[in-house]
Parts: structure tokens; sequence; C-alpha cells
């Protein structure tokens, strides 16, 4: 027997307003064909007045945890993915803390962009089983539309907002044959910052700012770094790719997604797609996509599973577990 984190539940949450390529047509210089062409976008959801990241990662935080059949008391850490917080200060984590009622646990923001589940994901898990905590909630939440610039047609068609969550708890498992995370594997490169950012901040120009890609420049650098960290985690947890049951990917173009399955030899119905409904959500993509792929009963208990995720900084990594 070994120690794992093994995955109780997850949850997920979406704005209540969807927003359509057909109402983008309507505000910038785009086009339905253009948006599904190129990224097999079909519609986002747009967070409302009310709704923030903290509010979404709460919703989708209480969804793990019915799911998983435990009280929130029984968290003892929080770790939020975003890079949009509810404020500068405290960590959004917090928020949710105080929101699930919790008195007192660790809980802490990670930024790292699209692949802040990852990031979040293979913290906890260290933590977990060094043994800093028993039962973790990882999020990752965002509501980008609130930093992206509404009138460059080239980013704000691609993403949209919302949360996704896990509850991960430490448990004996089976060397061979047990659940739980088997190898995670991540990578920063901060040389390539200037491809992925947003063009303000606290400490440069006191603003937020909006969000900047250069998207062919991202994808070529996608393709390649997911490809390889997801061979690492193939090899380190001694996996075939052939005994992978699902892929479930960061989701910011259905052609990164085909590109990537296709070097790996991964069959693209082993694929979760859900690109063309809740676009690029940063943070959310992989839980959101998670939750979907468990809640209509594709991911069953047994599965080997895959996430991966690649973003601003860059910064990219994977995990692979036995669902
Ligand atoms: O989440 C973090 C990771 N992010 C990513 O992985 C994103 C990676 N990049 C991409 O997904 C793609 O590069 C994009 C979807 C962002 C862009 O697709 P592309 O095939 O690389 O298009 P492009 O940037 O080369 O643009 C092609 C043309 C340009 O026009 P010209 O110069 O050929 O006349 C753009 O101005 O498409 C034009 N264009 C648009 N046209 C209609 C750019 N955006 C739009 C738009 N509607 N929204």
């Amino acid at each position: 027997m070994t120690l794992r984190s093994v995955i109780l539940g997850t949850g997920s949450a979406l704005p209540r307003r969807r927003m359509t390529n057909a109402e983008l047509a309507t505000m910038v210089d785009t086009s339905d064909e253009w948006i599904v062409g190129r990224t097999g976008i079909r519609e986002r959801y747009i967070a409302g007045e009310g709704e923030t990241t903290a509010t979404l990662a709460t919703d989708a935080a209480r969804r793990a945890l019915d799911m998983a059949g435990l009280a929130a008391s029984e968290i003892d850490l929080i770790i939020l993915a975003t890079a949009t917080p509810d404020q500068t200060f405290p960590a959004s984590a917090t928020i949710v803390q105080a929101a699930l009622g919790i008195d007192d646990c660790i809980a802490f923001d990670v930024a790292a962009v699209c692949s802040g589940f990852l990031y979040g994901v293979t913290v906890a898990d260290n933590m977990l089983r060094g043994g800093a905590a028993k039962t973790a909630l990882v999020i990752g939440a965002e509501t980008f539309s609130r930093i992206l610039d509404w009138e460059d047609r080239t980013t704000c068609v691609l993403f949209g907002d919302g949360a996704g969550a896990i509850v991960l708890r430490a448990e004996e498992s089976d060397q061979a044959s047990g659940r739980g995370i088997l190898a995670s594997r991540l990578h920063a490169d901060g040389r390539y910052n200037n491809l992925l950012n947003v063009d303000g901040g606290p400490s440069t120009t006191g603003t937020v700012g909006k969000v900047r890609m250069k998207g062919q420049d991202v994808f070529r650098h996608a393709v390649v770094n997911l490809a390889a960290v997801m061979g690492e985690v193939l090899e380190a947890s001694g996996i075939a790719s052939d005994d992978v049951d699902w892929v479930v990917p960061h989701q910011a173009n259905a052609r990164i997604l085909d590109a990537t399955a296709r070097k790996l030899g991964l069959a693209p119905e082993r694929v979760v797609v859900t690109v063309d409904r809740h676009a690029n959500t940063s943070a959310a993509s992989v839980p959101l996509a998670l939750d979907t792929a468990v809640r209509d009963g594709r991911i069953q208990p047994g599965h080997i599973v895959i996430l991966e995720a690649m973003g601003g900084g860059f910064t990219w990594g994977a995990s692979i577990l036995r669902y």
C-alpha cells in the first residue's frame, strides 16, 4: 500500500448568462464561422452582477463536497487557482473558506494562469502525502470576461468564465491498482512572458490590465510542450498511452486538442472536449471538463486519466491518475 491523493468528488459552476458567437459578431468584426473554424468555440458563459471568481468557486466547491459526501468542516486545505481574484488581496481562497463556513484551514491562491489548476493539484498532492493536510479542495475559477479588451477580436472571442473543483483526500492505495494521483510534472519558462499576459498590474500601472496574446506563437509552443509533459507523466507512472482512458486537457482551442492527441497517438474520442460550450476558462477549464465527464458517466472509477494544461508564463503541466 502507498499513500495517494484520491479524488472523492468533483463540481463545477457557470455564470447565468450564455453568450453565443452570433452575439459577439454584433460587438466586434468576427463571425460564427471564423470562431468555430479556428477554435471550435460556439458559446461561453459571462459573469453578471453578483457573480465573481469567489462565488463561482464556492458553488463549484459545494457541488464537489456534495459528491464526496463530506461536510465542509472536514476540509483542512483550500487551494484556489485563479488569475482573476476578487481582490488583489486577500486570497480568494479565504473568501471561499468563509463562505463555506470553515473556521480554520490552510487557504491560498496559486497564480499560474491556465496551468493554475495543475499547479494547485500538484501542490495539494504533495501537501497531502507529506502530512500537512488530510482533505483538500482544489479549485480553478476565473472571470476572464472582466480582464478582456472587448474591442480586441483576437482575444475577446476566446475566453469565458466559470469554476471547477475537486475534493482530494490522502488515502492508503494499492501500489499496483489503487486509485489516486500517480505522477505529476510542472514547468515554467518566463522568457515567453510577453506572448500571453495582461498589460497592467498592481505594482506597475496600478490597474489590473487587459489580456494580450500572440495567439499563433502560443499555439506552436502549446502543442510541443503539452505533448512533452504528457509523455513525462506517462513515463513516470509506467503507464502506456494505449492504457489511458481519458485525457482532460485545458480547453483553449479544439485544434490544439487534436494536434496534441495525434502527437501522442491517442484516439480523439478519448479526449474530453468542452471548449465548444465553455470556451477558454483559463484555470477553470480542466476541472470544468473533468466534472462534465464524471457527471455524464464517461469517467468511471478505475479509469486512467491525464489532466494537462499550458498557459501564460509560459507555465505548463500534467498529472496522471487512476480515478
Ligand atoms: O489558454 C492559454 C493558451 N492559449 C492558447 O493556447 C491559444 C493558442 N492560439 C490559438 O488558439 C490561435 O492562434 C487563435 C485562435 C488565437 C488564432 O487562430 P489562428 O489560426 O492562429 O489565427 P491568426 O492569429 O493567424 O489570425 C488569422 C486571421 C488574421 O487576419 P489576416 O492577418 O490573416 O488578415 C486575424 O486578424 O484571422 C484574423 N482574426 C479574426 N478574424 C475574425 C483574428 N481574430 C479574429 C476574429 N474574427 N475573432
